[in-house]
């Protein structure tokens, strides 16, 4: 028995080591790779690797790298051959140069660095700084409603409404005003989508339909408004310009900032006090400043939106850093901006500029939207019908009321025999004496 079982035992054993060793020599005879002279291509891949790549053959790992530093593979016109994928990448975003056959300016690029910089910037810093200026705009004009209440008209309603705007400049500020609000809104989708919309309408699907299985509900909503957001966003933008050359041509010699404004700035318009407001022609400081963001901010997101409406086609942000290194030095301050952007780089400055500028511009409307509505008694109308109330025109434009009443232009009220609308009880005089316009 103990015979047999030894027996049994050093066959087990012999057939065990038979195994190890077959195949470890089978291992060793796939693995070795075959000699192959490699003098011809200066250590170079030859012809026969290649062969034996497709044929599914191990290749020796060290074939054809030709690591020397200016052998004819690494060279600008070597082959390359061997290499692999992640050492070829790993070289390109050292700055190694490779050549190419391709015309097109943006082949020369390999690996860019900054995309992933750029990415991370798109994909989380700025919805998430948009998301707090937004946030923070309407707490803040939330907070201003509580505290100072409407600004009301101190002396009531009058009988007489006088021609603020007439239709042109109307259709002007209304084209706009809708074409911006469609531009803001189908831009921040955009700039939202991935990160925000996507889980709000998974969440409000699964709510509404909590049996249904649907895991890309989200995305396919989604992929289907961001299809038509973007076509809407770049269609409107047109209009958005037009509107912006109108209202530029319009008012621009009435938004020509005098001191007039920098005293009502400096009273903040008087509108942390409740009774009286500093002297203002047809257009406040407060409204200049809103007239001017508009026109500078609105005409640098147009521009950066062509911009991105024609790829590749402008180098916008290399002309203006270079024009900012030249002030820079001009007041002795050296910026050393980079004025040899490449078109990858132009264009992904001018994605997150188009992102900020339209931001800022957001945040002030929202607030100009308060104040042209909910926050100001009396204001809507000029936009609307294009009148407004006398009264309301004497208390934050009396300047400008003096000028028309100067023209005859005020209109009487019913049964008065003086036409001169200062005798008119009105409105208790609070301040006597109005500065010729
Ligand atoms: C629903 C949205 C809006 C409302 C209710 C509104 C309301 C008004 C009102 C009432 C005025 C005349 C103020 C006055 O008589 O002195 C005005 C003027 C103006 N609005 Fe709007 N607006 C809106 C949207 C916009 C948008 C989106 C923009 C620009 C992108 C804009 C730009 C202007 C400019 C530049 C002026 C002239 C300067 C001023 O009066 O402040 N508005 N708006």
């Amino acid at each position: 028995m103990k015979t047999v079982f030894l027996k049994l035992l050093a066959l087990t054993l012999a057939a065990l080591l038979f195994v190890a060793s077959g195949e470890s020599s089978y291992a060793q005879s796939s693995d070795e790779p075959a000699a192959v002279d490699r003098t011809a291509t200066g250590g170079a891949q030859t012809l026969e690797d290649i062969l034996r790549r497709q044929r599914g053959e191990v290749v020796p790992l060290d074939a054809g790298t030709g690591d020397s530093e200016g052998s004819a593979t690494t060279g600008p016109l070597g082959t390359q051959g061997g290499l692999s994928d992640s050492e070829l990448w790993r070289r390109a975003r050292q700055g190694q140069t490779f050549s190419t056959t391709s015309q097109d300016p943006n082949a020369s690029f390999l690996v860019q660095d900054e995309g992933a910089k750029w990415l991370e910037t798109r994909q989380s810093t700025l919805p998430t700084y948009t998301m707090y200026a937004i946030l923070a705009m309407l707490i803040l004009l939330t907070l201003f409603l509580l505290i100072r209440g409407r600004i009301r008209i101190m002396s009531g309603w009058s009988s007489i409404k006088i021609q603020r705007f007439s239709f042109i400049e109307r259709f002007g500020h209304w084209l706009l005003a809708t074409s911006f609000i469609v531009l803001a809104i189908t831009g921040l989708a955009l700039l939202f989508g991935r990160e925000y919309l996507v889980p709000a309408i998974d969440w409000v699907h699964a709510k509404m339909n909590p049996d249904a299985i649907e895991p890309n509900y989200g995305k396919e909503a989604y992929a289907w408004f961001a299809g038509v957001g973007k076509w809407v966003h770049d269609n409107v933008a047109w209009a958005f310009m037009l509107s912006l050359i109108m209202i530029f041509i319009m008012w621009v010699f009435r938004n020509i900032p005098t001191w007039t404004d920098v005293k009502w700035l400096a009273q903040l318009g008087g509108m942390l006090r409740q009774h009286g407001h500093p002297h203002a022609r047809k257009f406040n400081g407060g409204q200049k400043i809103l007239f001017w963001l508009v026109i500078i901010l609105g005409g640098s997101l147009s521009a950066s939106g062509i911009a991105l409406l024609q790829p590749y086609e402008y180098s916008m942000f290399s002309a203006t850093f270079e024009k900012l290194n030249a002030a820079g030095e001009a007041v002795g301050y050296t910026l050393a901006l980079n004025t040899a952007l490449t078109p990858i780089q132009e264009m992904q400055y001018a994605q997150q500029w188009h992102t900020i500028i339209a931001v800022v511009m957001i945040v002030v409307v929202i607030a100009h939207i308060y104040i042209g509505s909910v926050g100001m008694q009396g204001a809507f109308s000029a936009m609307g019908s294009g009148k407004v109330d006398l009264n309301w025109a004497r208390e934050h434009h009396d300047m400008w009321v003096a000028k028309l009443e100067k023209k005859g232009k005020i209109p009487r009220p019913a049964g008065a025999s003086n036409p001169s609308t200062r005798d008119m009880p009105l409105r208790a005089p609070k301040k006597p004496t109005v500065p010729a316009e």
